[in-house]
C-alpha cells in the first residue's frame, strides 16, 4: 500500500461495518452500520453511515485514504437473492457511491477484496496479545468454507491451513435449531442461554465423521436459505414441531433439549476444532473468530492460552481486512472494544422534564443499592454485541426481582440470564476466571459459592455467568469503586442499553427514547445524572 490511512468495511449479507486504520495498523475507529440506520444487524445495508461517522470523528479526510479493504469477494459468496453482485461494481466509482456513499474514489485509491475467512482470522489474531498463534474461524459461511484454520504470525501474517466447506457449517447447524424454536435468525445466544435449563445433554453427532445428517444433500456451495430449508426439515423430522411460546421456552422440555443438544453440539466440535488447530500449527496459543464465536459458553470452555476478540462476529471483518495490509498493532492486553462514535449532548428537548444533577459514583452507587435500575450513555461506544459499560443498563446483582424488572424492561424473555460486571478484584472471587476472555464477556465460567450466594441476579440456572471485568476508567469503573467504598460488593448487573429488538442506543435522540419507553430510573448522560420528574417509577 501507498502510506495512507486504510478504509476496512464490512458491506455482504448483514453486519456493516467500517473501520479507520492508520497506516501502522492502529485501528482510530469502528462502528457497524446498525447503530447508525437502527436496522438491527443491519442486512444487507452498505455502511455508507459507519462510513462517514468515522471520517469525520478521527478528522481523517477522504484524500487520505490509499486503500478501501473488504471482507468479503461478494461475488464468490453465492448469497440469497436480492444481495447479487453488479457487474457495474467493476467499476471503482460505481462501487464507490454505492458501498461508501462517495460522489468519486479520491486519486490514487483503490478497492481490495479478501476472503472472508482470511478476514475473520486476521480480526481476531491481530487484536490478540500474541506472536504466534493458531487461529480458528467458525461461522456460517465464508465465499467457500464454514470452518478455518490458520496461522498467524506478526511477521509472517495470516496463511491459511485448513478448511471445511459449507455442509460442515455449526453456524448454519445451530441457527436452525434457533429458529426451530421460534427465535429469529442472528438470535442464537438465545438458544445457548436456553440449553442452561437442561441438566445435561449430549452431542448429536460428530461433524468428525462426515457431514452431518442435516446436510448430506448440500452442495458445497450451497446458500444459506438451502441449509434452513434442510436443517430445518431435519429438526422437524427428528423432535417434531416446538409451538410454545418464546416467553415460555425454559419451561418446555422438548425445546429445552433440543437447544441442550445443539449446544452440546457446537461446544464438543469447538473443542475438536481447537485441538486441531493446536496439532496442524503445532502453537499452543489459539484465536478465535466468527460468529460462532460468539457462544460465550464453548468460549469459556477452552483452555488457555486462547484469545476471543470482542468483534467476533462479521463487523470484525472490516478490521480484519484493513489489517490485512497493515499488519496489526501489538498490544500485550488485545485491542479495546471503545472504538466507536462519542456521546452526542443533551438538546433541551431531550428528556426535558427529568431533573438534571451533576453526576457523581456515590450518588449513582446509593441509587444502585435503593433497587433502581439505570443506565449509561458515556465516552466511545462499545463495538460488537456485547454492551461493555459505555451503553450499559445497569442495576445491582443481588436481587433476583431487579434482574426480572430489567429483563420485563428491555422486553427480554423473562427466563434469559444478565451479566455481572465488576472491578478486577472479583475476578477469581465470584466467578472462575478466563483471563483476558473474562475482560469483554466473551466466555461464561462457573460462579463460586461466594458468587451464587452474593450475586443471584447475576446467575444463570446452571451457576454460570458471563462476566465483565472492568478494568478501562470510566463511569462504570468509579461507581464500583463507590460501592466498595461504601462497603458493598463492586459489581453491578450490565446489559446492553436497547429496547426489545433495537440496536443499542447510539445517537442522543436514540438514548432519550429508550430512556422514557424503557422506564428508567435514572440515566449518565456524559456528566449528568437524570432522574425523571416524580421520582423512580
Ligand atoms: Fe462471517
Amino acid at each position: 500500500m501507498s502510506g495512507g490511512y486504510v478504509l476496512g468495511v464490512n458491506w455482504w449479507f448483514h453486519d456493516g461495518a467500517a473501520a479507520v486504520v492508520d497506516p501502522a495498523g492502529n485501528v482510530l475507529w469502528m462502528a457497524e452500520e446498525e447503530r447508525f440506520t437502527r436496522h438491527r444487524h443491519g442486512w444487507g445495508e452498505f455502511p455508507v453511515a459507519a462510513v462517514a461517522a468515522g471520517l469525520a470523528e478521527t478528522g481523517v479526510d477522504r484524500e487520505e485514504i490509499s486503500l478501501v479493504a473488504v471482507g468479503w469477494q461478494p461475488w464468490l459468496a453465492n448469497h440469497p437473492s436480492g444481495q447479487a453482485w453488479r457487474p457495474s461494481y467493476a467499476d471503482p466509482a460505481v462501487l464507490a457511491q454505492d458501498l461508501l456513499g462517495w460522489d468519486r474514489l479520491p486519486a490514487g485509491c483503490t478497492f481490495s477484496f479478501f476472503d472472508h475467512h482470511d478476514a475473520h482470522a486476521a480480526s481476531a489474531f491481530y487484536a490478540s496479545p500474541f506472536d504466534d498463534a493458531a487461529v480458528l474461524v467458525v461461522d456460517g459461511h465464508g465465499e467457500r468454507a464454514s470452518v478455518s484454520i490458520h496461522r498467524g504470525g506478526r511477521r509472517t501474517g495470516i496463511t491459511p491451513v485448513e478448511c471445511y466447506p459449507r455442509p460442515f457449517s455449526l453456524g448454519y447447524f445451530y441457527e436452525a435449531a434457533t429458529r426451530h424454536l421460534g427465535f429469529r435468525l442472528l438470535e442464537a445466544g438465545k438458544t445457548m442461554g436456553l440449553a442452561s435449563y437442561a441438566l445435561a445433554a449430549e452431542p448429536l453427532f460428530a461433524f468428525a465423521d462426515g457431514i452431518p445428517p442435516g446436510a448430506r444433500a448440500l452442495r458445497a456451495d450451497c446458500t444459506w436459505d438451502e441449509a434452513a430449508t434442510a436443517w430445518g426439515t431435519w429438526f422437524q423430522d427428528t423432535y417434531g414441531p416446538v409451538s410454545t411460546p418464546t416467553a415460555c421456552l425454559h419451561r418446555d422440555p422438548l425445546a429445552v433439549r433440543i437447544a441442550a443438544q445443539a449446544q452440546a453440539t457446537v461446544a464438543a466440535e469447538l473443542a475438536r476444532l481447537v485441538a486441531r488447530a493446536r496439532e496442524l500449527t503445532g502453537l499452543d496459543a489459539v484465536c478465535i473468530g466468527g460468529g460462532v464465536a460468539q457462544n460465550c459458553v464453548a468460549m469459556g470452555a477452552v483452555d488457555e492460552p486462547v484469545y476471543v476478540p470482542p468483534f467476533a462476529h462479521d463487523a470484525g471483518v472490516s478490521l480484519g481486512a484493513a489489517w490485512l495490509t497493515t499488519g496489526g498493532p501489538v498490544l500485550p492486553q488485545g485491542v479495546s472494544p471503545y472504538l466507536g462514535a462519542q456521546t452526542q449532548p443533551r438538546t433541551a428537548d431531550q428528556l426535558a422534564g427529568w431533573m438534571s444533577v451533576d453526576y457523581t459514583p456515590d450518588l449513582v452507587a446509593d441509587l444502585l443499592r435503593c433497587g433502581q435500575v439505570g443506565a449509561v450513555y458515556t465516552g466511545r461506544a462499545e463495538v460488537g454485541a456485547r454492551a461493555l459499560g459505555h451503553r450499559s443498563v445497569i442495576a445491582r446483582p443481588d436481587d433476583t426481582a431487579v434482574r426480572d424488572r430489567v429483563n420485563r424492561m428491555k422486553g427480554r424473555e423473562p427466563w434469559r440470564p444478565l451479566a455481572p460486571a465488576g472491578l478486577a478484584e472479583c475476578d477469581g472471587v465470584f466467578w472462575d476466571s478466563r483471563g483476558s476472555r473474562s475482560r469483554y464477556m466473551t466466555a461464561s465460567a462457573p460462579m463460586t459459592d461466594l458468587g451464587r450466594s452474593s450475586l443471584p441476579g447475576a446467575t444463570h440456572v446452571d451457576g454460570t455467568c458471563r462476566m465483565q471485568v472492568v478494568r478501562e476508567t470510566g463511569v462504570v469503573h468509579d461507581v464500583l469503586r463507590a460501592l466498595r467504598g461504601g462497603g458493598h460488593d463492586p459489581v453491578v448487573l450490565n446489559t446492553s442499553f436497547n429496547d426489545r429488538g433495537d440496536p443499542i442506543a447510539h445517537a442522543g435522540a436514540d438514548v432519550a427514547a429508550a430512556a422514557e419507553r424503557m422506564g428508567l430510573d435514572f440515566l449518565v448522560w456524559d456528566d449528568e445524572l437524570l432522574r425523571p420528574a416524580g421520582g423512580p417509577r
